[in-house]
């Protein structure tokens, strides 16, 4: 007899054809184009064997209910706050994650960020092209320094570290807050710091870690009261680590320089009091979008998609 067809669904159309990427035989269950409603999703989960999806999808105890076949979720993501991930164990449903080749993408937007919200870029790009601008002006647009500025960041995993090393071609002292030192990190020149002396000392404080219940509003209002008048912060990681109201309050009053968001609390829905900041440079999530990151990110979901369907662990298994 035949072996049943595996079929695995994929959420959204990736960057990258799945099909020639997993066994030979697999059933791809995926969007004509764009991606699948959560309601479209649900609906196709009955047969599904695997799940691709994306950080917007909410893989949760209703939609494992929905999938009662189903071995794996590979996360086309390295952040896995939208998944119950104990739920999943419960389930004995292997969930992974797409670590590593996302990360020099993510850290060079860091880096775009902060000179972009340190050098006011999106306010001068929103002038030349209003057609206000009337020429050079010796006090037009002043910004705040980079080179040689301390910048301070609050996680030193894969991507604080990448961006600690293009800070050093900025000759910029750097720290870091973390729960324990990090191994390598004197080899990057950071220093291990508390975190409120991180928000007191730095001129960029730059989010590099996870969403999770003890880092969501990790920066709040007591937190923005710490740092510098001139400090940017910088937010790559996930928009919930921040609270956005707080930080519209600091901006507005003029106690935070400026601040580069490419994460929000409830995408893509933003806080109209923080798109009203001058100073606020916001971007749609774009930190891992490369082309080549994104195929990486695909090969990676469909890798292990083939693994578990044969049988193995998944190189980049996450568990609760
Ligand atoms: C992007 O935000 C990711 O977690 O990969």
């Amino acid at each position: 007899m035949l072996a049943p067809m595996a079929r695995v669904v994929v959420s959204s159309v990736l960057a990258v054809d799945l099909g020639p990427l997993l066994p030979a035989g697999t059933a791809v269950i995926a969007p004509g184009r764009g991606s699948y409603s959560r309601a479209e999703l649900l609906a196709t989960l009955a047969e599904a064997d695997a799940l691709i999806c994306l950080l917007t999808d909410r893989v949760d105890s209703e939609l494992l209910a929905h999938a009662p076949r189903l071995r794996v979720v590979a996360n086309h993501a390295v952040g896995v706050d939208n998944i119950d991930l104990e739920a999943c164990a419960r389930r004995g449903v292997m969930v992974a994650n797409t670590p590593d080749v996302l990360t020099d993408a993510t850290a060079d937007l860091t880096f775009a960020l902060l000179l972009a919200a340190a050098r006011r870029l999106g306010e001068g790009e929103r002038l030349v092209r209003s057609g206000a601008w009337r020429g050079w002006e010796p006090t037009q647009l002043l910004g705040v320094p980079v080179s040689g500025q301390t910048l301070g960041l609050v996680g030193l995993g894969r991507i604080g570290a990448a961006v600690a090393r293009r800070a050093r071609g900025f000759d910029m002292p750097i720290c870091y807050a973390a729960p324990r030192p990090v191994e390598g990190a004197h080899e990057l020149g950071a220093r291990h710091v508390p975190l409120d002396e991180l928000l007191a000392g730095s001129d960029f404080v730059s989010l590099h870690g996870p969403l999770t219940p003890e880092t969501r509003g990790l920066i709040g209002a007591r937190e923005l009261a710490r740092m510098k008048s001139t400090a940017v912060l910088i937010n790559t990681a996930r928009g919930a680590c921040v609270d956005e109201d707080a930080l519209a309050d600091a901006l507005t009053a003029g106690r935070l320089f400026a601040a580069g968001l490419d994460v929000f609390a409830a995408e893509p829905a933003l806080s109209p009091r923080l798109v009203a900041c001058d100073r606020a440079v916001l971007l749609p999530h774009l930190g891992s979008a490369t082309h080549r990151a994104r195929a990486r990110m695909a090969e990676l979901c469909a890798a292990a998609v083939t693994d578990v369907l044969a049988g193995r662990s998944p190189t980049h298994r996450v568990g609760p």
